[in-house]
């Protein structure tokens, strides 16, 4: 599987660093959502779904937290822990996120609004809906 990491350039002086984000430049899509998820337990894994046509892009704002990616064929597992990259997270991928640490801060872009019926929320549905393309 393709696993794409953005790298973000980093503008960064003797006063700290700045990343900027800006929609068909460095973002491959046009940002239509943003949301973010903080003070996640560390026990707990979140996810557990694909998207039918939504595309994202993670960052790792602060602190750690782990990736399972799963295309229907291959599962590999991302460790995203870096400001400065950028995990694109394209659509029809089951993704999964768990190893949040205390301090983990996920900024997520997306492609589109909130939408309910873009989600696959059923492993084994994900499953044969990629097997029939
Ligand atoms: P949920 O899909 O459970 O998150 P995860 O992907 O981490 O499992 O979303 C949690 C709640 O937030 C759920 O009630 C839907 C709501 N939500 C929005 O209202 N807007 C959004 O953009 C997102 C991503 C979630």
């Amino acid at each position: 599987m393709n696993i794409n990491i953005i790298p973000l350039q980093t503008h960064g002086d003797d006063r700290g660093n700045l990343v900027s984000l800006e929609e068909t430049n460095n973002i491959p899509f046009s940002i239509k959502r943003v949301y973010y998820m903080y003070d996640t337990r560390n026990d707990t894994r979140r996810g557990f779904h694909a998207h039918k046509k939504l595309k994202q892009l993670v960052i790792a704002l602060k602190g750690t937290c782990r990736f399972v990616l799963d295309d229907g064929k291959e599962r590999v597992e991302v460790v995203l822990d870096n400001p400065a990259q950028g995990l694109l997270l394209d659509s029809l991928i089951w993704r999964e996120m768990y190893d949040f640490s205390d301090d983990c801060v996920l900024v997520v872009l997306a492609d589109s609004h909130y939408d309910e019926n873009d989600y696959i929320r059923n492993y084994d549905d994900f499953l044969k809906l990629v097997s029939e393309l």
